[in-house]
């Protein structure tokens, strides 16, 4: 503890421990710490499940009904990792895979006047859609093709639009997509939460678009996986990394200070002691007064005996509701997972149905979601404030994360954490040097 290190790490979350793991295996010196006894931090999976009726303030224990309090993890914030996304690249060059295992999802869904219809993505699947018109669906797979065709360094695949000017509104109007085909394309395949998108030069859509594709193109049910055990094994998959590279993890270490000279950070003050850092790496938690609230989220988890109605009794699936359909500026999202996944009792069922707060009764505002999983056994609501770094924390060394947001994949997760490493470093993270460099790491076995 009273050594000197090259970055200390405070809080567990997912976004430090990936940090924490990616500069251990660069060299430096790390020395990562959290208040709490468990790892995750908000990002935790909560087991047995008494600790999540007492983390909700229930009163007395979880019924007879619910199992095995020990077969439980709970997620806190519900997320799923896209095959084809930046977590599951991060996950394959670090080899953090060799403590994981995961499970597709087994569907994706989106809500359209009441009903909810399986998301089409493929040419095949947009035919069989009952999403669509005849004449439409002739259109959204033109529209399909020329996306699958797109290449950002090909002009040739451009047909003739600008990716860099022409905006989302002018493609779909190009391919003369109606309201609600738009509707389930920005947010079900785009996975956008507002409708902001539209009027920006369509290059990052289109990406989006393919990203979910690709994605869904490895696995076939789904773009979606999920770790057995639940999303808590993320950030210990991680922290051991960094152990296997030097790393140094505390649980249960109070911190009492972080200790400045000349507006730069030189310290951490924990249980009398200080341990010297050059750079520190931290979760809103820890330094508050560097922060900024920029929003609610609400998150439901509920406890349900049965799987969700009209979705072929499927074990885990993600469902959305795009913000046009109930009048709202934020989509709402549900993630549903199962006793398949290792979380829950037999027969047991987690739906977290989620949304950023938009009024002064947010619980009203998930409703719709709600009432796709009823009869719903328990309920346990959050609301949890939103943080963001007030600077960049290039003069203070001190790099603050941000709080996870509403979207249900870790996408801004990750691009979080490259943003901290950009003004850690000075350089952009660089998946391709990674690549290259994981052999020196790991010497042969890597091939
Ligand atoms: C579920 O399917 C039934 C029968 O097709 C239909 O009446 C009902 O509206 C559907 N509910 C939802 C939420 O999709």
């Amino acid at each position: 503890m009273n050594d000197e290190y090259d970055v200390i790490v405070l809080g567990t979350g997912l976004t430090e421990c990936i940090l924490s793991g990616i500069m251990s295996v660069k060299g430096k010196k790390v020395l990562h710490m959290d208040r709490n006894s468990y790892y995750g931090a908000e990002s935790a999976s909560i087991t047995p499940l008494e600790d999540l009726y007492a983390r909700f303030n229930l009163p007395g224990k979880p019924p007879e009904s619910m199992g095995k309090g020990r077969d439980w993890n709970v997620d806190l914030v519900p997320k799923f990792l896209m095959a084809n996304g930046q977590l599951v690249r991060m996950l394959l060059i670090t080899q953090v895979t060799r403590y994981l295992d995961f499970k597709v999802v087994e569907g994706s869904y989106v809500y359209k006047a009441g009903k909810i219809h399986k998301v089409p993505s493929t040419e095949s699947e947009a035919l069989m859609s009952s999403l669509m018109g005849m004449f439409e669906k002739r259109r959204f797979k033109k529209f399909l093709v020329f996306i699958a065709n797109f290449d950002e360094n090909d002009p040739k695949t451009w047909e003739g639009i600008d990716p860099h000017k022409t905006t989302m509104k002018c493609i779909f109007q190009k391919y003369n997509l109606g309201g609600d085909v738009i509707d389930f394309t920005g947010h079900s395949l785009a996975l956008y939460r507002t409708d902001d998108y539209l009027n920006d030069p369509c290059l990052e859509t289109i990406n989006r678009i393919k990203l979910y594709s690709e994605s869904l193109a490895r696995y076939g049910k789904s773009p979606y996986l999920y770790p057995l055990y639940g999303l808590g094994e993320l950030p210990q998959g991680f922290a051991r990394l960094s152990a296997i590279y030097g790393g140094t993890y505390m649980l249960n270490k109070p911190v009492e200070e972080i200790v400045m000279e000349n507006g730069k950070v030189v310290g951490v003050k924990s249980e009398g002691e200080v341990a010297r850092c050059k750079q520190l790496i931290c979760d809103p938690s820890y330094f508050m007064s560097r922060t900024e609230k920029v929003g609610q989220v609400i998150r439901a988890i509920c406890i349900l005996s049965h799987p969700i109605s009209n979705t072929s009794d499927i074990n885990s699936c993600q469902i959305i509701i795009p913000q046009n359909q109930v009048n709202r500026k934020h989509d709402i999202y549900v993630c549903m997972i199962s006793s398949a996944h290792n979380v829950a009792a037999k027969g047991k069922y987690i739906a977290i149905a989620s949304t950023t707060v938009e009024t002064n009764d947010p619980e009203k505002e998930i409703k719709p979601a709600l009432d796709l999983l009823e009869p719903i056994e328990q309920k346990f609501v959050s609301i949890s404030d939103q943080y963001a770094p007030t600077d960049e924390g290039t003069e203070s060394q001190i790099f603050i994360s941000r709080s996870y947001d509403a979207t249900t994949h870790f996408e801004t997760t990750c691009d979080d954490i490259k943003n901290i490493y950009r003004r850690m470093t000075g350089s952009d993270f660089d998946f391709a040097e990674m690549e290259r460099g994981k052999k020196d790491i790991y010497g042969d076995a890597a091939e």
